[in-house]
């Protein structure tokens, strides 16, 4: 079995997508072993628990209080991690940006998905900064890309799988937003299937 991790910050359709995709046998040999949330508040927990997926809540917030660098909290979850016997780590809609600490200890081992193109809208926002972008007409359209995290860099890194989405004249952010969301549930999955080979 090819042991994954999927981090999560929020509603975890990505995570269902890759749960559901396990269940039909999309994803032969892998199997969630661990999901790990920074939000106690994320729906994406609920669906784990549901396909019966071990769930750990890690917050951040008591190393800020307690003045210790990103690089702490990065080394324990990256040890929590290790602990699962987890061989992929997935960043689907992981709202924190690893340190070193966390990634020397999955070498080419962690992937994130980013509702973008290559080099274009990173962050937290990069749906609603592209349709901004739009908006002032400056492009027209946008995607979704899932790419291997080396470094610090921020959703930028070897690209395993990417698609364009065109933006349409009588979308709103929501219904960009809903297009969007589709294509990565099925980009992320058919990117760990080649990436698990
Ligand atoms: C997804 O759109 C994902 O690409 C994005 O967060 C959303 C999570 O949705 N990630 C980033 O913006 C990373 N910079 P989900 O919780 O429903 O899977």
């Amino acid at each position: 079995m090819i042991n994954l991790a999927v981090l999560i910050s929020g509603n975890g359709s990505n995570l269902q997508a890759i749960l559901d995709a396990v269940d039909s046998g999309d994803l032969p040999g892998a199997r969630v072993a661990l999901v790990v949330s920074n939000r106690k508040d994320a729906y994406g927990m609920q669906r784990a628990f549901q396909h019966g997926a071990p769930v750990v809540y890690f917050p951040k917030l008591p190393y800020t209080n307690a003045g210790r660098p990103r690089a702490d909290y990065d080394a324990d979850l990256a040890r929590i991690v290790q602990s699962f016997d987890v061989e992929w780590v997935v960043q689907a809609g992981w709202m924190h940006i690893f340190t070193d600490a966390f990634i020397r200890a999955f070498p080419n081992r962690i992937v994130n998905l980013h509702p973008a193109l290559p080099g274009t809208f990173p962050g937290a926002r990069g749906i609603a900064d592209a349709f901004d972008a739009y908006r002032r007409g400056e492009i027209d359209h946008t995607g979704v890309m899932v790419h291997l995290v080396p470094d610090e860099a921020v959703d930028a890194g070897p690209v395993v799988a990417q698609e364009v989405v065109p933006i349409l004249p009588d979308d709103t952010l929501e219904s960009l937003e809903t297009r969007i969301h589709a294509v990565e549930h099925r980009l992320l999955v058919s990117a760990l299937r080649q990436l698990l080979g």
